[in-house]
């Protein structure tokens, strides 16, 4: 999915998180493991304070798994709960239920000696357009879950997926907006595919990302596409383009298309898992 952000959509959303907030726990917060500071927004930083927080790394399946590893090092050092996932596939769902009890070990302890007893976990999940949130709810809540209506205890119109005896999850996702001010996030998120392809120029963010990739990932453009990483990033383009013939009336090279296959190899994985954004060493 994605959003054209405006003003009034961005309050809209920011209205509505900051409603559900008052109803959980705990915020499940997904972020794209290529992509793990530019996918997030540090607002949910001050909108959850007092919320027990558990970080997902996304579509780790298509991030470096030493980077995804850095990653969760950093974030735990932040003093987030994180589990590595691929919510296509469903890899990484088993262990979040027992680091979702993990997480929420006070507010369970806090109950217990008020004496409320089995009262579930409520969460939500929160994050970016096209981060995976929908994915994530699919896979995790499974169709074996039965969906509760507004009985009582349960706020009104609001639909609960009840994951077990000690979970609740809150069937809509919360829409965070992406930090638009920065642009080298904006570059970023259009690599992933977070930005609407048609509103950007496909070919010179190509060639930022053959100038990363000849950088951080040497040898898989050439792996790839047979083409020399030697060359200059237009050069490298020339040289996918000629490997896939994309090519327009009159022999000329359609750049255009080999961006457009470039970008769809990546982002389905097809160049190898590649981190975008690399974890600060510590
Ligand atoms: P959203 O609700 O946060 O907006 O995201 P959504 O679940 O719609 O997911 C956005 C895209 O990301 C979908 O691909 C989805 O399949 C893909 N995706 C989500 N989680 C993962 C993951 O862990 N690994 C991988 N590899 N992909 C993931 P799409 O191309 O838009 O749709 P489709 O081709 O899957 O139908």
């Amino acid at each position: 999915m994605n959003v054209q952000w405006y003003p009034g959509h961005m309050t809209k959303a920011k209205r509505q998180m900051q409603e559900d907030l008052k109803l959980i726990d705990l915020i499940i917060e997904l972020v794209d493991a290529r992509v793990p500071l530019s996918s997030r927004n540090p607002d949910i930083d001050r909108l959850g304070q007092n919320k027990s927080r558990l970080i997902l790394l996304n579509k780790a399946d298509l991030a470096d798994e030493r980077q995804n590893e850095a990653w969760k090092e950093y974030f735990q050092g932040k003093g987030f709960h994180v589990v590595k996932v691929d919510s296509r596939n469903g890899a990484g769902m088993k262990n979040i239920q027992n680091v979702i009890q993990e997480a929420c070990k006070e507010k369970i302890e806090r109950d217990r000696k008020r004496g409320i007893k089995n009262r579930p976990v409520r969460a939500m999940v929160a994050g970016i357009p096209n981060v995976g949130k929908s994915t994530f709810i699919n896979s995790f809540a499974g169709k074996a879950c039965a969906k509760t209506g507004n009985r009582p205890g349960v706020t009104k119109g609001k639909q609960w997926i009840r994951l077990n005896k000690n979970v609740e999850l809150l069937d809509t996702p919360g829409i965070l907006w992406p930090k638009f001010e920065d642009q080298e996030v904006g570059i970023r998120l259009a690599f992933v595919g977070s930005i609407k392809d048609d509103i950007l120029n496909m070919e010179e963010l190509a060639l930022t990302l053959i100038g990363y990739l000849k950088e951080k990932y040497p040898g898989v453009l050439n792996a790839r596409y047979e083409v020399s990483e030697e060359e200059e990033n237009l050069g490298v383009l020339e040289g996918i383009a000629r490997a896939r013939g994309c090519l327009k009336k009159g022999e000329e090279l359609d750049y255009a298309k080999a961006s457009g296959i470039l970008f769809d190899d990546f982002r389905s994985g097809k160049l190898g898992r590649i981190t975008l954004e690399w974890a600060p060493a510590e």
